[in-house]
């Protein structure tokens, strides 16, 4: 098993090091598990540029493609990715924030399926913002588990650690878990996104030409899968709702001019 661990802080000895090496530890003793650490200071991707090429026109046109790439092959190669960063002013840290946007057109383009995701925030508070953020770094895989890693700049009482080793020690057992389940059936919320985006990529044709190119030729799901009735009859209730209450997104489409003005 291979799980790759993406940490966005710019220290090397820091709270999230301690965290990954807690977390490698719990994971032992369910059964051996190669961790492969990626720190964002050293992985020199660059500050996104925004000119919204890889979102538009296509992930091939980015300025600075190659780095990215690196980083692409090293999360199909595994089987899982954590990823953690600290709480910077109730989100995530720069380093991590950058990341998240040199890979943001997989939130158009989901990849990566059958990965299972555990993020990590850590800090003091504030933590379940940073979470909020990591939920949506990576567009594909399914974020399995979540972990507030709290560490306060003074120091700590004992019952604070023994809480922050059950919580750590329970995410990671939910996440080895996950790691040996095989099912590929989408969640609802990843099916409703998909017919989302795959109704978009047609309104939006013009303007999103690789997501219109990407969603043409799909039908039931970004893989071959069957999704079930129940689900597909949700989804077709809950659709037209969603589509009402984002009607206002709806591109003009009488000739007025809708550019910032
Ligand atoms: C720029 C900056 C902003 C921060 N913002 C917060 C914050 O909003 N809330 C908080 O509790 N801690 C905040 N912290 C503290 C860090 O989250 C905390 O020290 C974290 O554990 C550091 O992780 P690391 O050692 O892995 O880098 C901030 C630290 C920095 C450097």
């Amino acid at each position: 098993m291979k799980v790759l661990v993406i940490m966005g802080s710019p220290r090397k000895e820091g709270t999230g090091s301690r965290a990954v090496k807690a977390i490698e530890s719990r994971l032992a003793t369910h059964g051996p598990v190669q961790l492969e650490v990626l720190r964002l200071k050293d992985a020199n991707l660059g500050q996104c540029r925004g000119c919204f090429q890889c979102i538009s026109r296509g992930e091939e046109l980015c300025p600075m493609r190659k780095e990215i790439v690196a980083v692409e092959e090293m999360i199909e190669a595994a089987d899982g990715v954590i990823l953690v960063s600290p709480g910077y002013v109730q989100n995530v840290s720069g380093l991590m924030k950058n990341f998240m946007d040199r890979i943001a057109y997989t939130n158009h383009r989901p990849r990566f399926f059958g990965k299972k995701v555990m993020i990590v925030a850590n800090g003091g508070s504030g933590l379940a913002k940073t979470l909020d953020a990591l939920r949506i770094a990576i567009g594909g895989p399914e974020v399995v588990s979540e972990l507030e890693y709290t560490q306060l700049p003074w120091p700590m009482q004992e019952r604070s650690i023994v809480k922050r080793r059950a919580d750590l020690e329970k995410a990671v057992d939910k996440f080895y878990k996950a790691l040996q389940v095989k099912d590929m059936r989408p969640s609802f919320n990843n099916y409703m996104r998909f017919l989302f985006l795959k109704g978009a990529s047609v309104e939006a044709k013009e303007w999103l030409p690789a997501d219109h190119e990407f969603y043409r030729d799909l039908d039931r799901y970004y893989y071959d899968v069957d999704v079930g009735m129940g689900m597909r009859i949700k989804a077709s209730l809950l659709m037209p709702v969603a589509k009402f209450f984002m009607r206002g997104m709806a591109p003009q489409r009488d000739g007025a001019d809708g550019s910032d003005r």
